[in-house]
């Protein structure tokens, strides 16, 4: 038998922290819940000390989930060392992980400290740490562009202090995979104590090698990864999660270690950070992408038919990739649709399957056939708890190349309906102004990206929407068959959220006696008072 490798998911930090990727508690919650069910030793919850939002999600996810280590960044400071440990407090497994970068660059230009006082830091920050957390893991931050023996200095700095888990980064993705294997052997051939303590990569991809260098960190000694789902993170992002454990998985016969992770659980787990974040892959991306598992040209498909060995090292079914089946159509009931989730790996309860079904037949009605891909993304939408405080009851949309394009948009607020039209360029700019008149609050939509869901002329749309309300980002999508409609969906639910958190903002403004500018801002939101 091998050795077991953990697999530290830091999706919900490093990934979250990027732009575009990111989330709210509800979302965070069911990211973290989707990767307890992949099976991740440990879930990285966020930087407590970054906002109280990322606080709030730490708190929340650590008191849910009991099976994984559930860890909190930390710069190496006592107020990040605290916050992070008071997030942690309920958690059945806490980890504190905290960095300092150790690089000559870092030291010059952003801590402007000398090698001996990041030294006494790095001793002091693991030791408070370890005096509150059993299990704290340090980060030597650039530890790839480090002098090496500084390094091992620091290392067995850490390891002094009671560092149950060292992650030496490539915080900048500059490492070749020699160099990075090199670094973990000569750190476990040089520190004291290091037979006591885990090793760990973290790998980012700005020369494409994040997982290359994951791997590599493994052949050097390494028995913790950490990486992110879909890749996300910092700039190229960070190493893909499916793409280190698939590798690890379909080489088992070379590689020295296996994981825990439950590979049918993948492609969910892709799919719903795509949802949550809008953030889409591509199509070729190895091992969720869409044509990940297409054989098109002719010799490929010959062989494949014949034997699908021939060209397919990994089945679908392995990471939980549904055959583009024609599974459903509008006839279908409840209980053929219940059935179906489940054979996609979802177990629905009676409420969730109630609200899957009423948006199923939504689309069927508009859509001859509903493919398991469709299925994915309603299941996802249907989980979603967004304030709606207005609903669309009715778009109406004229475009044309000639001249510049009308909506009509109805919404319903507490039984009442508010009915407005605007013109622009677009017929999706057009109903975003119409939905701006109505909620009195005009967005700035900063990212939008529309994806067809499944094959074929009649695939259903989905659009999300990243818009500005009040300098604040919100996030909308929406599936429909037909596109405006989805388009002016999703950004009614950012603007929703945008009108809720500043409703809620001003609520928290009168009770702290604060009257200024919010009350102005109340006038014009909600002029018949909230
Ligand atoms: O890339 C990096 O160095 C990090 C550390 C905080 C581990 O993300
Ligand atoms: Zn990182």
């Amino acid at each position: 038998m091998t050795e077991k490798l953990f697999i530290f998911d830091t999706t919900l930090r490093d990934g979250e922290q990027s732009p575009g990727c990111s989330m709210n508690l509800d979302e965070k919650l069911r990211m973290a819940r989707q990767l307890d069910r992949l099976g991740v030793d440990i879930l990285e919850a966020g930087f407590p000390i970054a906002s109280q939002g990322d606080f709030d999600a730490v708190s929340a996810i650590a008191a849910e989930l009991r099976r994984p280590t559930i860890a909190a960044l930390a710069r190496a400071n006592q107020l990040d060392i605290d916050r992070a440990w008071a997030a942690l407090k309920d958690a059945a497994r806490p980890r504190i992980h905290t960095f300092l970068a150790t690089s000559d660059i870092h030291l010059k230009f952003k801590l402007r400290k000398t090698r001996e006082e990041v030294l006494k830091m790095i001793s002091w920050a693991v030791g408070h740490a370890s005096s509150l957390c059993p299990d704290v893991e340090f980060s030597p931050e650039d530890a790839g562009r480090t002098d090496r023996s500084y390094l091992i200095e620091c290392c067995h700095a850490a390891v002094e202090a009671g560092a149950t888990v060292l992650n030496l980064p490539d915080t900048v993705g500059y490492c070749l995979e020699p160099e990075y294997e090199k670094m973990f052997a000569d750190v476990k051939a040089s520190v004291p104590g290091i037979g006591n303590v885990i090793l760990s990569t973290h790998t980012h991809n700005d020369l494409g090698l994040a997982v290359a260098n994951t791997l590599a960190g493994v052949r050097g000694g390494a028995r913790q990864v950490e990486c992110t789902i879909n890749g996300i993170g910092e700039r190229a992002g960070n190493a893909a999660l499916e793409e280190v454990v698939m590798a690890i998985f379909v080489r088992r016969d070379v590689e020295p270690v296996h994981t825990g992770i439950h590979t049918e659980e993948l492609y969910a787990a892709s799919q719903l950070l795509i949802h949550l974040t809008g953030m889409q892959v591509q199509r070729n991306k190895a091992v969720v992408g869409r044509n990940a598992f297409a054989h098109e040209a002719g010799i490929h498909q010959d062989g494949y038919l014949k034997n699908a060995t021939t060209y397919e090292i990994i089945s679908p079914e392995t990471v939980g990739m549904p055959a583009n089946h024609i599974v459903l159509g509008k006839h279908s009931g409840r209980h053929a649709l219940a059935n179906r989730y489940r054979e996609l790996g979802y177990d629905l309860t009676k409420p969730e399957i109630d609200r899957a079904y009423e948006l199923f037949t939504q689309l069927a009605d508009r859509k001859k056939n509903v493919y398991d891909e469709d299925l994915i993304s309603l299941v996802n939408e249907s989980f979603e708890h967004n304030p709606e405080l207005y609903t669309l009851k009715l778009l109406e949309s004229v475009a044309s190349s000639e001249g510049r394009s009308t909506a009509t948009i109805e919404l319903e607020r507490d039984g009442q309906s508010f009915r407005e039209s605007a013109t622009a360029e677009g017929p999706c700019d057009a109903a975003f102004r119409a939905i701006d008149r109505i909620t009195g609050t005009p967005g700035t939509v900063v990212d939008f990206s529309v994806h067809s869901v499944s094959a074929g002329a009649d695939s259903t749309a989905e659009v999300s929407i990243r818009a500005q309300f009040q300098e604040m980002d919100f996030t909308g999508k929406s599936l429909s068959y037909n596109v405006i409609e989805a388009a002016a969906r999703a950004y009614l639910q950012a603007a929703n959220k945008g009108v809720y958190e500043i409703r809620r903002s001003v609520r928290h403004a009168a009770a702290d006696g604060r009257s200024i500018h919010e009350n102005e801002l109340v006038d014009r939101l909600f002029p018949g008072g909230y």
